[in-house]
């Protein structure tokens, strides 16, 4: 047992399980929602698509949100923790989570403050009707090609001086703490996104050629059914989409109480954030038929994701339509909240861990990790070539990385350490929908299967030509470099000792917390006992 003079501060924890739903909501509703859904709908057969969504979604996305759930809650940790109480072996999966977010974390703050950015661009229509495509590149971006200049250190202000607005304000929610902090944001920001965003779609269901738009989205193409690519986009999507498998929900399920109903909540967010998506699929779709109508060509000719949706379409149908200052405004401004809400949970999984490992306090890790993360975040991408390192790394660690590390924590956690009985049987203890022999054969047999599909043509697809027509030396730094040194920076952080003041071994409150009261009447009197038991050993 610690002594008093060693011991950690106490585990924080979220004020109530709804905080908990909707911060998980907050976390799951992102970019990969506004952005990305809408077109990977599209190109994977519009109405069709539903098919391989929902398979995906039922099979893999609340499957793996469960476990997530059950890793977090069960052993009470932030992802290195949970892992290491799980099996000592298995923590540098923790911490291979952890710097998956180290990652996303650098590059996702950049594209909240571009649309912080263009928020109040779209007020005054800035960048000028007609010109939207050279104002984001040149005027805002001043893009250089990496393969004439290399990696530039040249400052872009207009970029870079919103970046550190942004970092100020997520380290600020971050030094306040899960319950004043992250809790109160999200209890905040999302039911105004929420509302931000019903309006734009009406606004957007309004416009003339919104119906183009929507017949473009929902119509069903049978055919995109029969190619894996379509299966695979589904699947690939709905990992990033529900933050599950780097470490989010794990870090989440630690500040729940006990007694917390653990499946019935993962159920509310998991639609809560399909049903965001769907909204944003028409909202989205609604405004590109009426950019396809202004521009008298079809909705192919004008549909996009990501960078180009946002910063370019978008912008376009801005200049274009009537009140399209005010769809800008809620457009840019959903953005940055959906953003800011994901943001902060990436960086939580970072503090959590170093909070964990270190035994320090809240804002002193707040910090030692924020702060050296927004000076890489300013110094990579306030310069001229900030776009392509942001498409590199996104490309690799979020789309590749991500799926390596579900497919390495599914087959060493059910495989290896046999532990989806225990993982059931806590879920089960605690919650309002029983998971079965279903959910282990999704997570145990299903989810390895898909997952290694996915990642064996995703190797063959980056191997086969440079990604993004860049230099061979650029991807090997920022693309495959990255994802490897993700890996081995992870086994080493798993190798230092950790602190006598952290949370990882002879916690009293942890031991606390696997003590399980049993309420059973007495055979002879009928009157109800409480009985207490132990879980059974897992204390690394
Ligand atoms: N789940 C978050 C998103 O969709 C990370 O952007």
């Amino acid at each position: 047992m610690t002594t008093a003079a060693t011991q950690s501060p106490k585990r924080e924890a979220f004020g109530s399980r709804n905080v908990f739903i909707l911060s998980a909501i907050g976390s799951a509703v992102g970019l990969g929602n506004i952005w990305r859904f809408p077109y990977v709908a599209y190109e994977g057969g519009g109405g069709a698509f539903l098919i391989p969504y929902l398979c995906a979604l039922l099979t893999a996305g609340i499957p793996l949100l469960f476990f997530d759930y059950a890793i977090g809650h069960r052993f009470r940790g932030s992802a290195p923790l949970a892992f290491r109480r799980m099996h000592r072996a298995a923590e540098p999966l923790g911490w291979w989570q952890v710097l998956i977010c180290v990652v996303i974390a650098v590059y996702y703050a950049v594209i909240v403050a571009w649309a912080g950015m263009y928020t109040w661009f779209s007020a005054q229509l800035t960048w000028g009707a007609g010109n939207e495509n050279d104002f984001f590149f040149v005027d805002f971006l001043r893009s250089a090609d990496v393969a004439e200049v290399g990696v530039s250190t040249e400052f872009v202000p207009q970029a870079g001086w919103p970046l550190i607005g942004v970092w100020l304000v997520v380290i600020g929610i971050m030094a306040l703490g899960v319950k004043r902090g992250i809790g109160r944001a999200n209890m905040i920001l999302m039911p105004l996104l929420t509302l931000m965003f019903a309006v734009l779609v009406v606004q957007a269901l309004f416009l003339p050629g919104a119906m183009d738009g929507l017949n473009a989205f929902f119509t069903p193409n049978w055919e995109a059914l029969a190619d894996p690519g379509v299966w695979a986009s589904a699947y690939g999507h709905i990992f990033f989409s529900l933050s599950v498998a780097f470490g989010i929900m794990v870090t989440y399920s630690s500040y729940l109480k006990r007694k917390t109903d653990l499946t019935g909540s993962g159920l509310v967010v998991a639609f809560a954030n399909s049903g965001f998506e769907i909204l944003a699929g028409i909202g989205v779709f609604a405004a590109l038929g009426f950019m396809a109508q202004a521009q008298a060509t079809d909705v192919a000719g004008v549909a996009t994701s990501g960078i180009g949706l946002a910063f370019i379409a978008f912008p376009t149908i801005v200049s274009q339509a009537t009140g399209g200052s005010i769809i800008g405004v809620l457009f840019f401004g959903a953005l940055v909240f959906a953003g800011i809400t994901s943001l902060i949970s990436v960086i939580e999984v970072i503090v959590a861990s170093l909070q964990d490992k270190l035994g320090w306090g809240r804002v002193r890790t707040t910090l030692t990790v924020s702060v050296p993360l927004a000076v890489i975040s300013v110094a990579l991408f306030s310069t001229t070539t900030a776009l392509s390192v942001l498409d590199t790394a996104d490309a690799f660690v979020n789309a590749f990385g991500i799926m390596a590390v579900a497919f390495v924590a599914v087959v060493v956690v059910a495989w290896m350490l046999h532990k989806l009985p225990v993982l059931q049987e806590h879920l089960n203890k605690r919650s309002s929908f029983p998971v079965g022999r279903i959910w282990k054969i999704a997570v145990g047999g299903l989810a390895p299967i898909v997952l290694g599909y996915l990642l064996v043509t995703e190797v063959i697809a980056k191997v086969s030509e440079p990604y993004g027509g860049y230099p061979v030396w650029f991807v090997g730094v920022f693309g495959w470099g990255m994802v490897i040194a993700l890996v081995i920076i992870g086994i080493l952080l798993s190798l230092l000792p950790w602190s006598r003041r952290s949370h990882a071994k002879d916690d009293p409150e942890y031991d606390e917390f696997l003590v399980v009261e049993h309420y059973a009447p007495d055979p002879e009197t009928g009157a109800v006992r409480i009985q207490r038991s132990e879980e059974k050993g897992t204390v690394a």
